[in-house]
């Protein structure tokens, strides 16, 4: 079956050079990138994507992780993988959500470490389930920035300010 997937290389992926390899990584499961973007992520994205994690103890932190706060660099690379399988595919590929349980050839395992505070620095994320795909994806991405039609879409007619070359 056809499935669509969100990846993002997290800020210690980026802070440290991984996103070649990660790619690399990636590229072995032959899916197609049908979208992908450098993005600033601001307080109420991290919360938005992480809401099922409220109750953890470790929910303010991941915040703060996946703002930038904890590497100095604010910036994320989402991406959407597109292709047969493509959740598990690139489930199997990031390895375990705990990096030291994570297979050493995975993606999580060869990158990924736990901080002295319990959280997981995993390098990346990858969607869980195709319910959890597409709310992802339609957190991090806009329709016209996706070369699929995924999802049902409609026209909006809305006048909002946009940054334009000057
Ligand atoms: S999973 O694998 O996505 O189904 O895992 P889930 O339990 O739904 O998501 C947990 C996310 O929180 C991040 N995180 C931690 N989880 C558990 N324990 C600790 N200490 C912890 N620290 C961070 C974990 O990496 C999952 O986020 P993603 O982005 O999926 O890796």
């Amino acid at each position: 079956m056809k499935q669509q997937t969100l990846v993002l290389i997290k800020p210690d992926g980026l802070v440290r050079s991984l996103t070649g390899n990660i790619l690399t990584r990636l590229s072995e499961t032959k899916l197609e990138i049908v979208a992908a973007k450098m993005c600033r992520v601001s307080r109420e994205l991290a919360q938005e994507h992480y809401k099922q994690l409220k109750a953890q103890p470790f929910y303010n932190e991941l915040v703060q992780y996946m703002q930038g706060e904890l590497h100095g660099s604010h910036k994320i690379m989402a991406l959407v993988y597109w292709g047969e399988e493509a959740i598990p595919k690139v489930r199997e590929l990031a390895g375990e959500t705990n990096p030291e349980k994570a297979a050493p050839t995975s993606i999580r395992g060869a990158y990924g470490r736990i901080r002295t505070t319990g959280l997981f620095e995993n390098v990346i994320h990858a969607s869980s389930d195709p319910v959890e795909a597409e709310r992802e994806i339609k957190l991090w991405f806009r329709p016209d920035e996706i070369i699929r039609d995924l999802y049902p879409t409609k026209q909006a007619h809305k006048e909002v300010p946009v940054l334009e070359w000057a």
